[in-house]
């Protein structure tokens, strides 16, 4: 019984990796190339233009001065469900941020609007594509403190009276 299993699972392997070999144009080597040459283009201009501020690396919650990109991310997707959407607004949002546009009003509060930086919109769209589409770094402590403040912070700023 288990042998017919096991050559079962051999068959069906065996299926998988002729379909894939049939399927692997040209086309598809390209567009693998691209998407990583994009990923680590927008992995690079965040950590150039964001990770000043948006740190993973500082030792605690204390030592920050704005949240992490990971915390930002959790928020706007539950704001803003497709990429279309969540590149938009974080485009739109490091480019001209304001108080009155801010979704994290607990953060703003914390640390202050962000400041208006020259930033090119070519370059925060392509970041903002690649925090949609990554897992982006957590801080050591992320998990244990800052999450369970951060999700405090933004219950008492959704119910907010104003
Ligand atoms: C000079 C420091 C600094 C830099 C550099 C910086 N930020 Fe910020 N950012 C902040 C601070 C402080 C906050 C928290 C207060 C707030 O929400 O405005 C913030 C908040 C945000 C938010 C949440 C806004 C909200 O309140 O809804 C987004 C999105 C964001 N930053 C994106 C970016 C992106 C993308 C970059 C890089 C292109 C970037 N930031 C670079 C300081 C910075």
């Amino acid at each position: 019984m288990k042998n017919i299993y096991l050559i079962l699972t051999i068959l069906f392997l065996f299926f998988i990796s002729c379909n894939e070999k049939k399927q692997g144009s040209s086309d598809k080597t390209m567009a693998v190339t691209d998407i990583s040459k994009t990923q680590s283009e927008g992995y690079t201009l965040l950590k150039n233009n964001c990770y000043a501020c948006h740190s993973v690396t500082s030792k605690s919650h204390n030592e920050i001065i704005a949240p992490p990109m990971v915390v930002i991310q959790r928020r706007y997707k539950m704001s803003y469900k497709s990429k279309e959407e969540f590149v938009e607004a974080v485009t739109d949002w490091a480019l001209n941020p304001t108080k009155e546009n801010s979704l994290m009003r607990g953060a703003v509060m914390q640390f202050n609007v962000m400041p208006k930086q020259a930033f090119q919109k070519e370059d925060v769209t392509k970041i903002a594509e690649y925090i949609y589409v990554n897992e982006l770094e957590r801080p050591e402590w992320f998990e244990k403190q800052f999450y369970n403040e951060q999700s405090n912070g933004m219950g008492k700023g959704m119910n907010r009276k104003n």
